[in-house]
């Protein structure tokens, strides 16, 4: 149940990556530039940290320490940010607000916008190398860089959108558009359940094509949802421009399904995360509720 103490829980997290992105992040003044500033400004400003939070979670159903799971989460919501900051660019799905606050190529520049993102992805991998954990192995290291490599690249989020800014304007089979959605979101939302599992080199390696299929199914339902919160929000609740799918003519699931249909999809992709869980302990019920939070979530 999404109640009180899950919510001090999500508190938590997000207070706990927030602190660790701080200390991974250039110091402002460091360069010369503005560029630390313009990634200060794309990381720092709020954001749900789903993806550090499903991290946390996943590795505290693993029995990690989480001062062993903070650089992966960190590296995720890099990646996540940078991946923000580009899908927003006037080439791509040009928003002016984000998070409450003007886009990054808005608040600066377009060029600055394209290098803050970029070196936000190159730290993401740079702080997983650097890793000074001696509980991480070097073989370890190398795994979690290929993991968070093959979801944002090719063959995960960067194809993703390449898929949706090819397919504005067309009519998607629902297997298309999964296929779009699994890429684009679905991929990093994997990763933040792989890179703890990676971490974890003593758990029952049974255990990973659970998480792989309960991973699949809520990164499904978390972009189903923001689809849904794209026509039924506000841009004040959501802190982006509502509308904006409609207005670009994107493929999405209420454009294919409906609303009601959409929100059936949703849920029924909540029960597939529930089902890959199923028979596991306790302590993974925090990846139970995270599932039921993302299916509920108002923004
Ligand atoms: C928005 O992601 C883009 C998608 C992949 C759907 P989030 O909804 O996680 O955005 P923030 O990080 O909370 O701002
Ligand atoms: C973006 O999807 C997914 C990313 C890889 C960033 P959207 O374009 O739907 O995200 P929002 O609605 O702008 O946050
Ligand atoms: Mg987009
Ligand atoms: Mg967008
Ligand atoms: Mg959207």
């Amino acid at each position: 149940m999404v109640d009180e103490s899950f919510h001090e829980t999500l508190t938590y997290y997000r207070q706990r990556v927030d602190n660790a992105l701080l200390t991974h992040l250039p110091p402002r003044a460091s360069s010369g530039t503005q560029l630390p500033t313009v990634m200060h400004y794309a990381v720092t400003n709020g954001g749900k940290r789903v993806r550090p939070v499903l991290c946390y979670a996943t590795g505290k159903a693993l029995d990690l320490s989480l001062d062993r799971v903070d650089v992966a989460a960190c590296a995720l919501e890099m990646m996540h940010a940078y991946s923000l900051v580009h899908d927003d660019l006037p080439a791509m799905d040009d928003d002016d607000l984000r998070r409450g606050k003007p886009t990054c190529h808005k608040a600066f520049d377009e060029a600055l916008a394209i290098l803050a993102g970029d070196a936000l992805q190159a730290l993401a991998f740079t702080i997983l190398a650097l890793n000074r954990d001696p509980l991480v192995s070097d073989t370890a290291k190398l795994r979690m860089v290929e993991v968070l490599g093959e979801a944002s690249g090719a063959k995960g989020m960067a194809a993703g959108q390449a898929i949706d800014l090819e397919s504005v304007g067309r009519t998607l089979t629902l297997d298309e558009l999964e296929n779009m959605h699994n890429h684009k979101t679905g991929a990093l939302i994997k990763a933040s359940v792989l890179l703890p599992a990676v971490l974890s080199e003593t758990a029952d390696p049974e255990l990973l094509p659970r998480l792989e299929g309960y991973a699949g199914a809520v990164g499904l339902c978390f972009q189903i949802v923001d689809d849904i919160l794209d026509v039924v929000s506000d841009t004040e609740t959501l802190g982006k421009k509502q509308g904006a799918d409609i207005a670009l003519n994107k493929p999405t699931y209420p454009a294919l399904l409906g609303l009601d249909g959409a929100r059936e999809h949703a849920e029924r992709m909540h029960q597939t995360a529930l089902s890959h869980l199923d028979g596991l302990g306790p302590e993974f019920d925090e990846l139970r509720t995270l599932s039921a939070y993302i299916m509920q979530r108002t923004y």
